[in-house]
């Protein structure tokens, strides 16, 4: 047997494996394919930066327009699908679309195609999903934009906003070996289907620890009125030892730059929302009292809700944007593939006789 190695528990600083998709950086940013996250976000479409994220470099016109139309022709729900969501309705809306995802494709082609179908049809999942689960009408995309028509999809107000929706998708896109991602690259290192690997990321994804902290993050902002409130939520969970939502990171132990970036966004459009300015006030005594720093997680569902999107959406908006990151993960761990499969240290009984 070879020679075990012990890492820290949670692979925490465990370098498994090379990327060249995104990186947190030694500056601290987060880059995608070499680019500032935050710069991508303030400058470029969420079409333009999922195809950097996917190919590697920035589309050309002639590169964009076809990844448009295919993202857009293939926004259909089978309908198939559409009646097996309604007889199941399960409640939990990432716990059906993780489902209702893992019925696709019926016919197997393991290529882009099959990434692409999925990254269309999972706005319409999440609508179509909280429709059959709240039995309102469906709703038909409005727009030209993937993150237009995703917005017109989830809220009933006017899209003017849909902007900083898609800096928001952008920031979601990408972030190296995140759980969701090694989920998915475990899963590809078997070498099973796309579909499989993204049922994997999405279930892992859905953890109250990784995408569902944004989902918990309103219900806490809603009760603080001011600075006296906020000192005593913070004390309060600290004291019980309880996680808050939307603070602390595994890489991002200073500032998390995409949290700052949503943040000043929230400056801009919404400078006195009483949840922005709660979340503020929960900021920096958290840093004042325990030195961390927010997550994205925080602006994010800040943001969401200043949108009109109802929090039920939160988690699945993530989903929808990280998929393409996903995307890439799986072609990139194909293409250097060995089958992730580490060791454990055994602590139970040694050899029993019967
Ligand atoms: N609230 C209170 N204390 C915290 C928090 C928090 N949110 N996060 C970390 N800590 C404390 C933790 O208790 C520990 O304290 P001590 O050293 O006194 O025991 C210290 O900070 C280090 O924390 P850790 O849990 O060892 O850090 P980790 O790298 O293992 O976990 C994390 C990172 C994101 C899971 C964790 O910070 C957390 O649970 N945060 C809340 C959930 C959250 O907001 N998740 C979204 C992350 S950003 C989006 C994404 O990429 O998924």
């Amino acid at each position: 047997m070879s020679e075990e190695i012990i890492v820290p528990k949670g692979l925490a600083n465990v370098v498994v494996d090379t990327t060249s998709i995104a990186t947190t950086g030694a500056s601290g940013n987060l880059l995608y394919r070499g680019y500032r996250a935050v710069e991508l976000a303030e400058k470029k479409s969420f079409e333009e930066v999922a195809y950097l994220i996917i190919n590697g470099r920035l589309p050309t016109q002639n590169e964009l327009t076809p990844f448009k139309n295919e993202l857009n022709s293939n926004m259909v729900i089978d309908e198939s699908v559409l009646k097996i969501m309604n007889m199941v309705k399960e409640k939990n809306l990432m716990r059906s679309i993780r489902s209702m995802i893992s019925l696709y494709p019926y016919k197997m082609n393991d290529d882009q195609s099959t990434f692409t179908q999925m990254e269309a049809k999972m706005p319409l999942l999440t609508s179509y999903s909280a429709s059959s689960i709240n039995g309102t009408p469906i709703k038909t995309p409005k727009g030209v934009d993937f993150s237009q028509k995703f917005y017109s999809l989830i809220t009933d107000r006017e899209n003017k906003n849909w902007k900083s929706f898609e800096k928001l998708m952008i920031l979601y896109l990408e972030h190296e070996f995140n759980a969701s991602t090694f989920a998915l690259r475990v899963a590809a290192s078997t070498l099973t289907d796309p579909v499989s690997a993204v049922t994997a990321a999405l279930a892992t994804l859905k953890g109250p620890l990784h995408g569902g902290a944004n989902s918990e993050v309103l219900t806490y902002l809603s009760g603080i009125e001011n600075e006296k409130d906020a000192m005593k939520f913070v004390e309060g969970k600290l004291e019980k030892k309880e996680k808050i939502m939307g603070f602390g990171h595994r890489v991002y132990k200073k500032r998390d730059p995409r949290a700052l970036f949503v943040r000043e966004e929230l400056r801009k459009i919404a400078p006195t929302d009483q949840k922005f300015v709660a979340a503020e006030m929960v900021e920096n005594y958290m840093f004042e009292k325990k030195g961390l720093p927010a997550n994205v997680d925080l602006y994010a569902a800040v943001l969401m809700d200043y949108l009109g999107i109802n929090e039920m959406f939160y988690l699945p908006v993530f989903a929808c944007s990280r998929i393409f990151g996903w995307n890439a993960h799986y072609f990139e761990q194909l293409s250097n593939n060995k089958i992730i499969r580490p060791a454990s240290q055994y602590i139970g009984e040694e050899e029993r006789e019967l």
